[in-house]
């Protein structure tokens, strides 16, 4: 390994990252350039480029990627389907490459040799970041050095900001590991760890409890154009806009709370618990024109391709090209998936209570039981005598055969 002279770190500000920077400083004598993306995730980021050059970054880049999060990770993921293990709508995976996207252009920018992650060697992440950072710059070192260093605990890595005067806010200890962005909250460790135990309400950041949320039904309408949400109640919002509206509605309805125990990559099972409102809405709205829409064999096919989908995501295999395939198949079934879904949110439910659309290939003359009806009920008669046939036959059959045993 050559000497690395420049490094690009993912920095969130927080004591991780702020530990890291310093860390990579002295052991490698390299320059540290910290890179920030916005996703959403709610906090402030005008203070991040000073408290990163205070720590002893040399230059801070903060880049706002919400609308290419939304329209090139959400969406795609949206109109696939992809919920992790059923439930999961991968906030913190989908978000994964495209910060490491951010990582690798800063890096040939600044001409870096390496670039840097605060994640731990037990989780996701880490897989995420490096084999995207792989398949985006094969040639680029990816440090780690949560997975090397001897810090073991948070208080271990407070003595050694305090020793070294690496400015951290002593906040009072957050019970919880938390990552947030527009599409989702993810919440770990704490009491969370108990699988048996029910969440505390300061688990939770983003959504009130069902049992607070208002005694009256929030209703809404959502249109889509191609799969895609583009208009709420008739007024069209960018994708961020309309995500984060769908946030604060639904956590006011207390809709969006997962608690899941879910098998990682490497080989853990873990108890994790996510705020994800706006995914939890969409996702069932946009299922639902696709029921009305799609016939019967893509639909069910389509279930296939959501969970292998969400797996890969999961997997940090975003970069793979069965990926990019599995899109065009994707984007070749949302072709007719526009239209409008009536919701209802009520104290933690997520109703679809109406769908309507151009594609629509509902036939109310097909389905009406009044007398408008067009179906020919005497063609069912020949139809369920050939579908039952090998049914009859194996029954007749195995009867007689029976008997002659
Ligand atoms: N289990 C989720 C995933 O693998 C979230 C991981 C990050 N969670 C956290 N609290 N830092 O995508």
């Amino acid at each position: 390994m050559g000497k690395i002279k420049k490094i690009i770190l993912a920095y969130s500000g927080g004591l991780d990252t702020s530990v890291i920077l310093f860390y990579l400083k002295e052991k490698y004598k390299a320059e540290v350039i910290t890179y920030t993306a916005n996703l959403g995730q709610g906090e402030r980021l005008d203070s991040i480029k000073e408290k990163a050059k205070r720590t002893g970054a040399s230059r801070a880049y903060v880049e706002d990627v919400r609308e290419e999060f939304c329209n090139d990770y959400v969406f795609p993921a949206l109109k696939a389907g992809a919920l992790y293990e059923e439930r999961y709508p991968l906030a913190t995976a989908l978000a994964r490459p495209l910060i490491t996207k951010g990582l690798v252009r800063v890096a040939k920018k600044e001409g870096a040799e390496a670039i840097a992650h605060g994640c731990t060697g037990k989780g996701n992440d880490q897989v995420r970041f490096e084999l995207s950072a792989k398949a985006l710059s094969p040639e680029l070192i990816i440090l780690a050095p949560v997975r090397e260093w001897k810090l073991r605990s948070r208080e271990e890595e407070v003595r050694y900001a305090q020793k070294n005067n690496i400015p951290v806010e002593i906040t009072k200890e957050k019970p919880y590991s938390i990552d947030r962005n527009l599409w989702g909250v993810s919440i770990e460790c704490g009491t969370l760890e108990d699988p048996w135990r029910e969440p505390p309400p300061d688990a939770y950041q983003i959504t009130s409890s069902p049992e607070d949320a208002p005694d009256k039904a929030t209703y809404m309408e959502i249109e889509f154009r191609d799969g895609v949400p583009v208009k709420l109640n008739g007024r069209a919002l960018p994708p961020h806009l309309l995500i984060e509206e769908l946030n604060k509605r639904g956590g006011e309805n207390g809709v969006g709370r997962i608690d899941m125990v879910e098998n990682r990559l490497v080989g853990i099972k873990s108890r994790e618990i996510y705020e994800a409102p706006a995914a939890t809405i969409l996702h069932a709205a946009h299922h639902e024109l696709e029921k009305l829409n799609l016939d019967k064999d893509t639909l069910h096919f389509k279930t296939v391709i959501s969970s292998r989908y969400a797996e890969l995501v999961y997997n940090g295999l975003w970069l793979s090209p069965l990926r990019q395939a599995l899109d065009s198949f994707v984007d070749e079934t949302q072709k007719f998936i526009s239209g409008r879904v009536r919701i209802r949110l009520y104290k933690g439910t997520c109703q679809v209570v109406g769908r309507e659309s151009p594609y629509s290939l509902y036939e109310k003359r097909l389905a009406t039981y009044t007398e408008e009806d067009i179906f020919d009920q005497k063609a069912s008669k020949g139809f369920i005598e050939i579908w039952g046939l090998p049914l009859k036959t194996l029954a007749r059959l195995r009867k007689s055969q029976k008997e002659e045993r």
